[in-house]
Order: C-alpha cells, then sequence, then structure tokens
C-alpha cells in the first residue's frame, strides 16, 4: 500500500513536473552580489538555529541595500543534511516575498525557484492543517515578515537531493 501510493505519487510529480514549471527572472548582478553576503553569513554562523541572526543582519534595509527574499528556517538539524553547506543554505532562501498567504494559494506541486540554481521547493500538501512543502511541515508559518523579507519556521530542513531539481 505504502509502496503503491508513494510510486502513484512519483507519477504524479514526473507530469506535473513537466507540465507546471515557474520560472525567476534572473537575478540583477546587485541582487547576486547580496545573496552571496547573506550566504556566506549564514554559512560562517555555523547552525541552523543561528540563520537566522545572519541573514537578518546580512539582508537589512538599514545597512544597505535589500534581496526581497523568504528564508525557511529549520527548527531541528538532520543527520546529513549540513547548516554550513552553501547548496543547503541557498536551498532554503527564495529569492522573493512569500508570506503564508501567497504560500497557502500554491497548489500541490507547485514549484518555488530558490538561490540554488535549477532547484526548487514542492508544494508536497496544501491542507490547512497540514501544510508541506518537500514534505517537511511550516510549523511557524510567517514567523519573520518585513515589508522586503519573511521567515517561515519549518519542523526540519529540506532535502534538495530528493526534491530540488524539476527534472525528475
Ligand atoms: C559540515 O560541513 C563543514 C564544511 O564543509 C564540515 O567541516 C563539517 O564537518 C560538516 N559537518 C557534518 C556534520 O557533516
Ligand atoms: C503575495 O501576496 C501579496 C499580497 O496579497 C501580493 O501583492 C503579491 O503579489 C503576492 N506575491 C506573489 C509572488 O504571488
Ligand atoms: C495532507 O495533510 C492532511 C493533514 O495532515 C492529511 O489529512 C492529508 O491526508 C494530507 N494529504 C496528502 C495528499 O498527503
Ligand atoms: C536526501 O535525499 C536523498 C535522495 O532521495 C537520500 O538518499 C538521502 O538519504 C536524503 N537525506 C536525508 C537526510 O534524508
Amino acid at each position: 500500500m505504502a509502496t503503491t501510493t508513494h510510486l502513484l505519487i512519483i507519477i504524479i510529480f514526473t507530469i506535473t513536473m513537466t507540465t507546471s514549471s515557474t520560472s525567476l527572472p534572473s537575478l540583477t548582478m546587485e541582487q547576486n552580489q547580496i545573496a552571496t553576503k547573506i550566504i556566506d553569513a549564514m554559512i560562517s554562523s555555523g547552525s541552523f538555529e543561528d540563520w537566522s541572526g545572519a541573514f537578518l543582519n546580512s539582508n537589512d534595509e538599514i545597512n544597505g541595500p535589500v534581496l526581497t527574499s523568504t528564508l525557511f528556517l529549520p527548527k531541528t538539524s538532520v543527520e546529513g543534511i549540513n547548516a554550513t553547506s552553501s547548496l543547503v543554505v541557498s536551498y532554503h532562501i527564495v529569492p522573493q516575498w512569500l508570506d503564508f498567504s501567497n504560500i497557502s494559494l500554491m497548489k500541490p506541486f507547485s514549484r518555488i525557484p530558490t538561490l540554488l540554481s535549477g532547484n526548487f521547493i514542492v508544494v508536497t500538501n496544501n491542507s490547512a492543517s497540514g501544510f508541506t512543502l518537500d514534505g517537511v511541515l511550516i510549523s511557524e508559518p510567517d514567523l519573520f515578515v518585513s515589508p522586503s523579507i519573511v521567515i517561515h519556521r519549518m519542523a526540519s530542513p529540506f532535502n534538495f537531493s530528493r526534491y530540488g531539481r524539476c527534472d525528475l
């Protein structure tokens, strides 16, 4: 039963991924520079817990230009997903302002482009009681919201090896 469901999900994934792709307008040189600065700060912070402080300090309109963006902040760590990997960091940042009201309108299998080139976060369940992205529950939606930045807390880190590529 579990295997059948799993297989079905993979089939649906494959069909949807070839039909509905959201593409991201490419970032300007300045946006890329800010993104690099943010990613470096988060890598140096050393842990998921310290990601939010590093993100907010390096992406602060008072101290310089801001990258309009959304951070998915893992609540717990998971063996095998390293908070100091630039790939992991990049995959948890979406260069768009998406508060929970934006995300809650997305249909299952919608793909959200991330700073990790060619890798998307996938809406896996859009029910109000259990809204998941990449199979991970949004445990605290809209944890932080400013005019240019949103942070959502996730129950655990995303696994881009499993969900990130569009061409599954
Ligand atoms: C995480 O990555 C850093 C830098 O690549 C490495 O030094 C560290 O050992 C890694 N930690 C784990 C738990 O894999
Ligand atoms: C998110 O929601 C706001 C307010 O409803 C809207 O103005 C904005 O266009 C939405 N953004 C996206 C990317 O859909
Ligand atoms: C979505 O989550 C809800 C609440 O946790 C659950 O009842 C439902 O079965 C889930 N739907 C899918 C397609 O997994
Ligand atoms: C991430 O996904 C890959 C591919 O599905 C899998 O091999 C790996 O075990 C997953 N890692 C974690 C920490 O779940």
